[in-house]
C-alpha cells in the first residue's frame, strides 16, 4: 500500500513534514547500505495505544548502532521517548513504527566513520504483512534458492540495511515462483528464517525454532512466541532444524512484528499436516493477539500505552474483566 505521505517525521530530534524529510543522494547510506533499523508496533486496545516491547526494539536498535560502531547520542529511554512523542505529534492510535540510526552525508568512501550518523523515526499505518487470510488459512511458501549470510560475513544479528539485499533475493525469487514467501537455509543447509520473519516449527506438540548461530535475526516476536508457548505448557526447544524436517511437520508457522502469527500450509508444494492452521499454532496465535491487543492481563509488562490521560480515562482491563 503506498504511503499516505502526510504527517510528520522524527529527524535527529525534529518533527518535520513527511514531504520534508528527505536525505542527500550522496549520503553514505544509499551507496553503503550503512543504516541499521527497527520495526515495532502500536496497537489500539481497550486502555488506549500502546507500543508492544518498545523497549526491546530500541535495546536490539541500539545493540545494532553498537556492531557498526554507530554512536548516536540517545539512551535507551530517550529512544522511546522519541517514538512516543512522534506517535502523539501524528495522533496516531494504531501504526507501525521504523526507527533507522544511519550514515548521512559528509563525503563518499567505503569507509563510514567519516560519515555523520543520523537517525529518523517514521510512522505509517500496516496491516496484515502476508495478508489477512493467511492469518486463519495459511500460506504456500518455498525455500529459497538463496540462503542467509555466512557467519562472519554480515551480522545476522544487526537489523541492517545491508541485510535487507539478502532478504529482497529472497522474497523476489519467492514472488518470482509464485510464493508468498520464501524460507531461507543457512550456509550449512539448516533451516534459518524467511524474509523478514523468524520460523518455527511443531512435530509431536514440541514447538521447535532456530537457534541465534543458524544466522537468524533475534526477533522480538519470536522471543515473545517462546514465552507465550512456555506459558500455555508447550515444550519448546531452540535448536538446529535441517530442511526436510519441515516437511515432515505437524505444523510450521512464521512470527515477526510485520507477519504477526502466521500459519504455513504448504512448502516447496508439499502439504504441511492438515494443510491449514493446526491446533498448537492457532492456540499461540490467539494468545499472542490477546495480549498485543490488550485483550487479557500484561504480565509480561510488553505494552508501553502512548496516551496517559487516555488509559486513565478508561476502566482498567475493562475487556479482561467482560471475558472472565
Ligand atoms: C530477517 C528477519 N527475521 C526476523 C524478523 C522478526 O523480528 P521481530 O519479531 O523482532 O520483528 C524480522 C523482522 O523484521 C526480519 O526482518
Amino acid at each position: 500500500m503506498a504511503f499516505a505521505g502526510t504527517g510528520t517525521i522524527w529527524m535527529n530530534g525534529k518533527l518535520v513534514d513527511w514531504k520534508d524529510a528527505t536525505i542527500h543522494v550522496a549520503s553514505h547510506v544509499i551507496h553503503y547500505g550503512s543504516g541499521v533499523f527497527e520495526g515495532a508496533r502500536c496497537y489500539e486496545t481497550p486502555r488506549g495505544s500502546a507500543c508492544f516491547r518498545l523497549d526491546a526494539h530500541m535495546r536490539r536498535l541500539q545493540q545494532s548502532a553498537k556492531i557498526y560502531r554507530m554512536d548516536y547520542p540517545l539512551d535507551l529511554a530517550g529512544w522511546q521517548t522519541a517514538v512516543l512523542d512522534t506517535i502523539r505529534a501524528n495522533t496516531m492510535k494504531a501504526c507501525y513504527i521504523r526507527p533507522i540510526v544511519y550514515r548521512g552525508y559528509e563525503t563518499l568512501g567505503v569507509n563510514p566513520l567519516t560519515c555523520p550518523v543520523d537517525a529518523a523515526i517514521l510512522l505509517w499505518e500496516w496491516g496484515a504483512y502476508l495478508g489477512k487470510e493467511a492469518l486463519e488459512e495459511g500460506c504456500d511458501v518455498k525455500v529459497s534458492s538463496w540462503s542467509r549470510m555466512a557467519p562472519n560475513t554480515l551480522p545476522a544479528l544487526a537489523k541492517s540495511s545491508a541485510n535487507y539485499a539478502n532478504s529482497g533475493l529472497i522474497k523476489m525469487d519467492a514472488l518470482a515462483d509464485g510464493y508468498s514467501e520464501g524460507i531461507a537455509l543457512d550456509v550449512y543447509g539448516n533451516v534459518s528464517e524467511g524474509s523478514g520473519q523468524n520460523i518455527f516449527v511443531v512435530r509431536d506438540k514440541i514447538v521447535m525454532t532456530p537457534p541465534i548461530a543458524s544466522s537468524i535475526l533475534g526477533g522480538i516476536t519470536r522471543d515473545t512466541i517462546i514465552t507465550l508457548a512456555h506459558d500455555l505448557g508447550f515444550t519448546v526447544q531452540e535448536t538446529v532444524i535441517p530442511r526436510e524436517l519441515l516437511y515432515i511437520a505437524d505444523e510450521v508457522f512464521f512470527v515477526g512484528t510485520a507477519a504477526e502469527v502466521t500459519p504455513v500450509r504448504s512448502i516447496d508444494k508439499i502439504t504441511i499436516g492438515a494443510g491449514r492452521r493446526g491446533p498448537v499454532t492457532e492456540a499461540i496465535q490467539r494468545t499472542f493477539f490477546d495480549v498485543i491487543n490488550g485483550e487479557v492481563p500484561d504480565t509480561h509488562g510488553w505494552l508501553t500505552y502512548v496516551y496517559e490521560d487516555e488509559a486513565a480515562l478508561r476502566a482498567p482491563q475493562r475487556a479482561v474483566a467482560a471475558r472472565s
